[in-house]
């Protein structure tokens, strides 16, 4: 490609991530004042609220973390289909990262009885990637973990340094529902969600696993899953322990 349209083709994508973040910022924006005011309205009025009132209450804030969620995943994939991502790399702490992913979850794992165990190897190097992205894979594997194990279930996170001390590996596993061989190799694609029913209603949309293989690949690491059906799903990545980004 000639050097000058590569630069427009540069700038535009910048010009669109910039667009994109503008409109993520903006959709986000009312969302954390309708959590705000419920949050005040459920604090302020405790004493004098229904149970029911309560509950509904309880439902707006669920939703609005839906949507949050939603809002941050489609704008993820309209970045990576535009060839808009950018990253910023910097040194990440992966044990701060999982504790406050599990941190956001707590109100979930308490609610469906669940168990956590974190398993971190001593001395684990920093890594260098985009918090951001770091985040969202962690966020999107624990989510699934939890939402596809039944109440009382358990899942477990490992990080281990590789033997020849070049990547990090990390692995989440639960005892839930588990993954068909069938399905083992479709998860991956956007929109697809397998056939077996989860263990209680909840949203599927197919797009988390997508955006998980998308963000490990940006950081040159790998994904692969292990699964027995009625047994239970083990994911493992990859992410290296050095600089390994891929810059687009
Ligand atoms: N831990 C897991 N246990 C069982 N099935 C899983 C697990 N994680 C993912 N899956 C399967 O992979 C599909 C795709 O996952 P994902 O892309 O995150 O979509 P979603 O969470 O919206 O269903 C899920 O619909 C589910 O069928
Ligand atoms: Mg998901």
């Amino acid at each position: 490609m000639a050097p000058q349209t590569q630069k427009n083709d540069q700038l535009e994508n910048e010009i669109h991530s910039d667009f994109l973040d503008v409109i993520a910022h903006e959709l986000r924006a009312p969302l954390s004042s309708i959590k705000g005011y419920a949050s005040i309205l459920y604090h302020n009025r405790e004493k004098n609220l229904t149970d029911k009132q309560k509950q509904q209450l309880n439902i707006i804030n669920k939703n609005v973390d839906k949507l949050d969620v939603l809002i941050n995943n489609v704008l993820e994939l309209m970045k990576r289909d535009s060839g808009a991502v950018r990253l910023y790399i910097e040194p990440i702490q992966l044990p701060e990262i999982i504790n406050s992913v599990i941190e956001d979850f707590e109100p979930i794992i308490l609610e469906n009885h669940q168990k956590i165990s974190v398993n971190m190897q001593d001395d684990l190097p920093v890594i260098y990637g985009d918090i951001h992205k770091i985040i969202q894979i962690f966020s999107n594997l624990l989510s699934n973990a939890l939402k596809y194990t039944p109440n009382g279930g358990k899942i477990n996170i490992d990080t281990n340094i590789t033997t020849n001390d070049q990547e990090i590996l990390v692995s989440i596993n639960d005892n839930g529902i588990g993954i068909s061989k069938e399905d083992q190799v479709k998860i991956f694609q956007r929109f697809y969600t397998a056939k077996t029913a989860p263990p209680r209603t909840c949203d599927r949309i197919g797009l988390g696993l997508d955006i998980v293989k998308g963000n490990i690949e940006l950081h040159n690491g790998k994904i692969w899953v292990d699964s027995k059906p009625g047994e239970g799903s083990t994911f493992y990545f990859t992410l290296p322990s050095t600089t390994g980004v891929i810059d687009e």
